[in-house]
């Protein structure tokens, strides 16, 4: 929250001197050959990434939707992904495992590695891949099956319980890290779906770390749920992140603040700046950062 009120104060006292570097650079975003000869600002390479991204381009038909991104996500750390709606940040979350393969009409270009390996070779298996790199959507989408089931899903497909106790034991451990053990644990057998938004969505986390999953990723996870469930996830994100990597699209500016160390934010289809947390919510260095996170548009 203090970050956020910083940002605010330093804007209103900077922004007369900026006037018109405001209007040139909100001019050369308007057209996309502009945007394709600009550079992303800041910090977009890091020394030790868990999943690179080099030179993407995603296409639906003739719609170009992401323009030459090129971004490294850090081990162990929480990148959030912020900027206007429907300047991206789905789609290029859903390159990172591939999710974009079952539309049809869209198109990957570019390369995306997870530990050095290009995710997009033609004998990746897309299975493997997103056990790997999971997912958590924005709405909570519990299986139509019971508490139990909806965990114990993955790691059966996967084979990675040899018994029943080994089972019980992956789904146990999975619900107490997604911090739902204690609500649930006298209704295993009660159907997923049955569960308040909040505990719906930690069971969807629950379901995704049971496969032991690498890479988190998380679209917009707390969109469809209250403060207080989302106070909940923001806690668990913030513990994931010291077993996993998490990659996080969120609306709200806060939420990024709290919970990320790193922040990418983009605009139509492109990366425009990203750098470390603080520095962006502080300093950003591009006026199209600085008029979204001050609230100027978005
Ligand atoms: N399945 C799809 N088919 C066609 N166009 C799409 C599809 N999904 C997204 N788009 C378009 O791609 C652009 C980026 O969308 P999206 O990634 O959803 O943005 P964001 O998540 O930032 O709101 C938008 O113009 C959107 O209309
Ligand atoms: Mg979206």
């Amino acid at each position: 929250m203090s970050v956020i009120a910083t940002v605010t104060e330093k804007n209103t006292a900077s922004l007369e001197g900026k006037a018109q570097m405001d209007k040139s650079s909100a001019f050369d975003m308007q057209s996309h050959a502009d945007m394709k000869a600009y550079e992303t600002i800041g910090k977009p390479f890091v020394k030790n990434s868990k999943m690179s991204a080099r030179n993407v381009n995603v296409f639906y038909g003739e719609k170009q939707a992401i323009l030459d991104v090129s971004l490294d996500i850090g081990r162990n750390e929480v990148l959030a992904m912020i900027g206007p709606s429907g300047c991206g940040k789905s789609t290029f979350l859903r390159t990172l495992n591939r999710m974009n393969d079952i539309i049809p009409i869209c198109e990957v270009r570019g390369e995306i590695t997870l530990d050095g390996e290009d995710i997009y070779e033609s004998d990746q298996d897309t299975v493997m891949l997103r056990a790997r790199v999971g997912m958590v959507f924005q709405k909570p989408n519990p299986f139509p099956k019971s508490i139990y089931e909806n965990v114990a899903y993955g790691p059966r497909i996967h084979g990675l319980a040899h018994s029943t106790a080994e089972m019980d034991e992956i789904v146990e451990s999975s619900l107490r890290r997604a911090g739902l053990f204690e609500e649930v644990k006298d209704q295993l057998d009660k159907p997923g779906t049955g569960l308040s938004g909040g505990q719906q969505q930690r069971l969807c986390i629950a379901r995704a770390i049971a496969v032991s999953p690498e890479v988190i990723l998380m679209d917009e996870p707390c969109s469809a749920l209250d403060p207080i469930a989302t106070a909940r996830i923001e806690e668990l994100i913030d513990e994931l992140k010291e077993n996993y990597t998490i990659a996080i699209v969120t609306h709200s500016m806060q939420q990024a603040a709290r919970v990320s160390q790193r922040t990418a934010y983009f605009h139509l289809g492109k990366l425009i700046e990203v750098g470390d947390t603080k520095e962006i919510f502080t300093m950003p260095r591009h006026q199209l950062t600085e008029n979204y996170i001050t609230g100027r548009f978005g």
